[in-house]
């Protein structure tokens, strides 16, 4: 369908912490990159955005901040806020959802959907703290495994075995933050009945979007296969947006109801304030000649392709035309996580590396989890600016820049006769805006970048294949053609890079004292500098990211991985539960086993193992050998000489790397996951049966 403008979205990022680039990865960036996109294009797009203030979690930050809820958005907002702006995100707004204009919208868009009955209510039973008076789910009741009945699993997912769990499951049940025992009570909610609008998202989305990228379509069609339920959209919570109906006191409405609701709202707020600039906002969201497209990560699909269409739908606005959902990326192959503090925060990465936007904005697209999961490594990180950045990129243009001002004065030197190499060259990026367009218009922007770095490369291979440096002492005519048309490659490039790298672009634009008029659709024209125009100051466009700077980075990392395995012992210790009883056995069965007592006469860590012990015993039968794997809880195996321990004297002996072990050695894992051997306290002859 033929439409007149775009309106882009980008998730609402909750304000309960810094932005990371995990962030910047899968949401911002791209989203920014499609915004310049299409402005370097001509064409007309708004770009919003926003901070998610209400849920849960800014609470449980509040908590542990010991600060109130509405400091805790305040600071995030801000924090947020001006790294979207240093990192050169576009928006044309960035407001949050604790606007009064929020406010209002998403609790008049709540009243239109009820009065038109597009909800259902329904009275259920939930967790309560007595005390507290407050209503739990999910992370915030705690409780015994009923599998492995470590203590303080998660209401959603024991931690300790990984089961995943719902609260009903939980042994004696509790509140995470105070602790208190919790019981059940009735309350009302409001559900959107998403099996309503079954059909119509099946045909909507599985018909009609099979363009969409394989990972949302695929995740669409398991949720409708699964069959869509109802979902509560309001909360017994006391932050967030009051349910304007009667009988509703205590409840707010369901975040996830409220926050996309914000795209509109913030759309609301700017096209208010400016409206000979950007229009009514009913035009962005409720002609049919906008498109809109949503930029989110994974987790966030199913709201944006089935939960919120839907609510779209019941009320007669437009639906995404596409959702460019990324993956997920890792940090040093873990999963970036904000409470465990294992991310690279976007504020931190200003103030260790200033003026560096684009190296990070460069990276994280080159390395974009577009199609699977993906590491970020500082290895990498700087891989990627030294070599590429620096080594092509920035080499090309240092070198046109300082031979131009070398040889003639710093103004672009005449065109002379091309040579077969000159054409070819030439030849191999004319299509550049094409590709381009082609890799950007289907968000592709991995590739599309590798593109404009595949710019840089022809320029590089040009001037070190062409050597006017060299030249120059012999043919001034041929030197002036091989600059002149590096110089045009060099405009070429600005263009080029400017929806990816737009700190640079600019800086390059300066040198070049580029006419403003040129823009996105003069790429690949060989004729944007003319002879004779004068050339501003060259400076660096990269430099080279030291080792020291690298390493500064990764000792951060590795003092937090120590702290956070230091944190999940105690943890582990805390919530240690002895494991339940075995099915009840008999004498006669106990009775088989040959329990003996020995001395260790020595222990030996078997060689190549990094798990075995060697055990020689004096068993008081003429001794015996005993492997044991429990080399990692004893880095000097030599404490175990002398002591007494018990093993099983009748197991049938078993070979391991070429030893023959006798028996088993009885051991205890203690809670902390190490093992301990049993010893006995008082001596006793070798040999003594245990029973
Ligand atoms: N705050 C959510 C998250 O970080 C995203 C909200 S997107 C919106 O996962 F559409 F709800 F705004
Ligand atoms: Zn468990």
């Amino acid at each position: 369908m033929a439409f007149n403008r775009t309106l882009i979205t980008a998730a609402l990022p909750y304000a309960n912490g810094p932005v990371h680039i995990g962030h910047l990865a899968g949401v911002y960036v791209p989203a920014d990159i499609y915004a310049r996109y299409l402005r370097l294009k001509g064409q007309e797009v708004l770009f919003v955005g926003g901070s998610d203030e209400h849920g849960v979690p800014v609470t449980i930050r509040a908590r542990k901040e010991g600060i109130t809820t509405q400091q805790v958005v305040d600071r995030y907002h801000e924090l947020i806020k001006s790294s979207f702006e240093q990192f050169g995100i576009s928006y044309d707004i960035y407001s949050r959802t604790t606007s009064p204009i929020h406010h209002q919208f998403a609790a008049d868009y709540f009243r239109a959907m009820y009065d038109a009955g597009q909800f259902v209510e329904e009275t259920s039973e939930q967790f309560y703290d007595p005390e507290t008076g407050h209503f739990l789910t999910d992370r915030n009741i705690r409780g015994e495994c009923p599998r492995c009945h470590s203590l303080g699993a998660y209401g959603d997912q024991c931690e300790k075995c990984g089961a995943t769990l719902s609260p009903d499951e939980l042994i004696n049940p509790y509140n995470a933050e105070t602790g208190n025992a919790l019981a059940k009570k009735e309350t009302k909610h409001w559900y959107l009945p998403l099996d309503r609008y079954q059909a119509w998202l099946e045909d909507w989305i599985l018909n009609n979007h099979k363009e969409w990228r394989p990972n949302v379509y695929g995740q669409c069609k398991s949720w409708l296969d699964g069959g869509l339920k109802p979902r509560a959209v309001t909360r017994d919570l006391d932050w967030g947006i009051p349910v304007p109906v009667e009988g509703a006191e205590g409840k707010v409405l369901y975040v996830w109801f409220d926050a996309p609701i914000g795209y509109i709202s913030n759309t609301k707020e700017l096209c208010d304030a400016q409206p000979e600039k950007y229009g009514k906002w009913e035009k962005w969201w409720k002609q049919e000649d906008t498109r809109m497209i949503h930029f989110i990560g994974k987790d966030n699909i199913v709201f944006h392709c089935i939960v919120f269409p839907a609510m779209l739908k019941a009320q007669g606005y437009n639906l995404p035309d596409n959702v460019p959902a990324n993956e997920f990326l890792n940090l040093e192959g873990d999963k970036i996580s904000t409470s465990r503090n294992w991310a690279v925060w976007l504020n931190e990465y200003l103030t260790d590396f200033p003026g560096k936007q684009d190296v990070l904005r460069y990276v994280l697209t080159a390395n974009a989890p577009e199609t699977k999961d993906n590491d970020f490594t500082w290895a990498d990180f700087q891989a990627r600016n030294n070599n590429e950045l620096v080594a092509i990129y920035g080499n090309f243009i240092n070198r046109a820049l300082v031979l131009t001002g070398k040889y003639f004065e710093g103004k672009v030197p005449a065109c002379g006769e091309l040579t077969e190499y000159d054409k070819q060259t030439i030849e191999e990026f004319k299509n550049v805006k094409a590709t381009l367009e082609q890799l950007l218009d289907n968000f592709r922007f991995r590739d599309a970048l590798k593109e404009a770095m595949n710019l840089a490369r022809i320029g590089n291979k040009y001037l070190a294949d062409t050597e006017p440096w060299k030249l120059a002492k012999t043919d001034m005519n041929r030197t002036a053609t091989i600059l002149h048309l590096s110089l045009q490659i060099a405009a070429n490039l600005a263009i080029a890079f400017e929806p990816f790298l737009p700190f640079s672009s600019g800086k390059l634009k300066n040198m070049l004292c580029l006419d403003k008029s040129i823009g996105w659709a003069d790429l690949g024209r060989i004729d944007l500098l003319r002879a004779g125009h004068a050339l501003g100051e060259v400076s660096l466009l990269f430099e080279k990211i030291e080792d020291a700077a690298i390493q500064g980075q990764l000792d951060r990392l590795a003092r937090i991985k120590k702290e956070n395995e230091a944190a999940a012992q105690e943890e582990a210790l805390k919530n240690w539960r002895p494991e339940p009883v075995k099915e009840p056995t008999t004498i006669d069965e106990f009775d088989k086993m040959d329990i003996r007592v020995a001395t260790v006469l020595d222990c030996q860590p078997v060689k190549k193992s990094e798990r075995l012990l060697q055990f020689t015993l004096d068993d008081g039968m003429g001794g015996r050998t005993i492997l044991s794997g429990i080399a990692q809880s004893y880095p000097d195996p030599s404490v175990l000489v002398g002591k007494q321990v018990l093993f099983i004297a009748n197991f049938p002996p078993r070979k391991m790397m070429g030893i023959e072990s006798q028996g088993m050695i009885l051991s205890a894992v203690d809670a902390d996951g190490k093992l301990v051997v049993t010893s006995v306290s008082s001596p006793v002859k070798n040999g003594t049966a245990v029973g």
